[in-house]
């Protein structure tokens, strides 16, 4: 049997689950859970969030997200979910590039 995780995204209050191991881009589009997507390699940020719960459960940053979101100097609970595969049960708002 497959393990499965639990997605909440916020603030749509979706609860989606998924096999363990999925990415995160993956599971939105699947779910229609409102995250903008741009170019999914790490570059654009339009698809970056908070990670509200489980951080830990998120894989590691990829070189492209870390050198993105060191120039943008933000909190570490923030990720972009294009470079995002998911290992646990997480809770995840939504922040785009503007916020
Ligand atoms: S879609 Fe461009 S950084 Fe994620």
């Amino acid at each position: 049997m497959t393990e499965t995780v639990k997605v909440h995204f916020l603030p749509e209050d979706l609860l989606v689950e998924a096999p363990v191991g999925t990415m995160l881009p993956d599971i939105a589009d699947a779910s229609g859970a409102d995250i903008t997507f741009g170019c999914r390699s790490g570059s654009c940020g339009t698809c970056r969030i908070r990670i509200v719960r489980g951080l830990e459960c998120c894989s590691a940053m990829t070189a492209e997200e870390r050198d993105f979101l060191a120039g943008l100097d933000v909190p570490v609970d923030q990720r972009l979910a294009c470079q995002v595969t998911v290992l646990g049960d997480v809770d995840i708002e939504y922040l785009g590039i503007d916020s």
